[in-house]
């Protein structure tokens, strides 16, 4: 049965965790796996990307393969024809395909219907390749994801949402810090605080949020695909931005990240994003070592050991 990463929860810990050790492995260059010769991947986008579509091309080229670069021009996903029957098409040509899209909704229908991997590369929903690099960096920096306290400050987005996700794998403290007006998916909250493996707290409080954080990490305060809501929404959470004031609350050692593009002095200040504790080009980079692990494990499937 093949397997796809649309969201978060779709690989167990212990396989996030094999995920990450074949990350390592491929960052060090102490293997340069090629499940891809021979095959191409199918990158379908329909917002802009640069981090993503990049790090996703050069990552294929690196695994073997080639990519093909398909925009909503091309194919009109779900309009021209349906969704199953677009699937059932591009599992004849392509070894995997990446997409990103508005509706989670549609990324989880091409997934069910596909007979070959796909992976969710941003849904309105979720940002799940970015958490599992961003993961990856946190553990790189501090040795550990369990028992740190993870504070998310701004727009209840697809990245405070994967986070919440991440907190359903690992038991890491997470606290969203926003306004009552640009809350995360209340489906995942209650989710996650039910299962309990990590904690996930909202607070309206930017202060109270950023006391004592391991980490602080903040994304635009208007999503793709919002930008008509970012005077709106730049009201509500102007108390959220993460500069000097605020990060002197966190621990001295504190990672300040952002999965970028960044609306620098908004969201966050120049001086923050920086300075000293700032590690968002780390980030970045694992963007292409994490995919690259992603897509070998879907690839060859006992890699993952379960
Ligand atoms: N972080 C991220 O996904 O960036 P892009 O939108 O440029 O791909
Ligand atoms: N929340 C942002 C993330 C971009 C990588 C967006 O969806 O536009």
């Amino acid at each position: 049965m093949k397997r796809d990463f649309v969201a978060e929860t779709d690989f167990a810990t212990k396989e996030i965790d094999r995920v990450f050790e074949l990350c390592a492995a491929m960052k060090n260059k102490k293997i340069a796996p090629k499940p891809l010769a021979g095959k191409t991947v199918g990158c379908i986008f329909h917002k802009a990307s640069l981090r993503t579509r990049i790090s996703f091309e050069v990552g294929i080229a690196e695994l073997g393969g080639s990519s093909l670069y398909i925009t909503e021009k091309e194919i009109e996903l779900g309009k021209r024809e349906t969704i199953y029957d677009a699937a059932k098409v591009l599992s004849r040509y392509l070894a995997m395909i990446t997409i990103r899209t508005f509706a989670h909704s549609d990324v989880e229908q091409l997934a069910r219907h596909s007979e070959i991997p796909v992976i969710n590369a941003l849904t309105d929903l979720l940002h799940p390749c970015q958490i599992l690099g961003d993961a990856f960096t946190i553990i790189e920096k501090k040795g550990k994801l369990d028992g740190l306290r993870i504070v998310y400050l701004g727009d209840g987005n697809n990245i405070a949402n994967s986070l919440i996700n991440l907190a359903r794998r690992y038991s890491i403290k997470l606290v969203i810090g926003t306004n009552p007006g640009t809350l995360p998916d209340q489906a995942l909250v209650k989710a996650a605080q039910a299962e309990k493996v990590g904690s996930v707290e909202v607070v309206f409080n930017p202060k109270e949020a950023a006391t004592a954080a391991d980490v602080i990490y903040t994304d635009v305060w208007a999503s793709m695909g919002q930008k008509d809501l970012a005077e709106e929404k730049a009201e509500l959470l102007k108390d959220f931005q993460v500069n000097d004031a605020l990060l002197r609350l966190a621990k001295p050692d504190c990672l300040v990240m952002h999965c970028l593009p960044a609306l620098r002095n908004a969201e966050i200040t120049d001086s923050v994003m920086d300075g000293p504790n700032s590690v968002v080009f780390d980030q970045a980079e694992n963007r292409l070592h994490i995919q690259k692990a992603i897509m070998l494990v879907l690839m060859d499937q006992k890699l993952l050991g379960t």
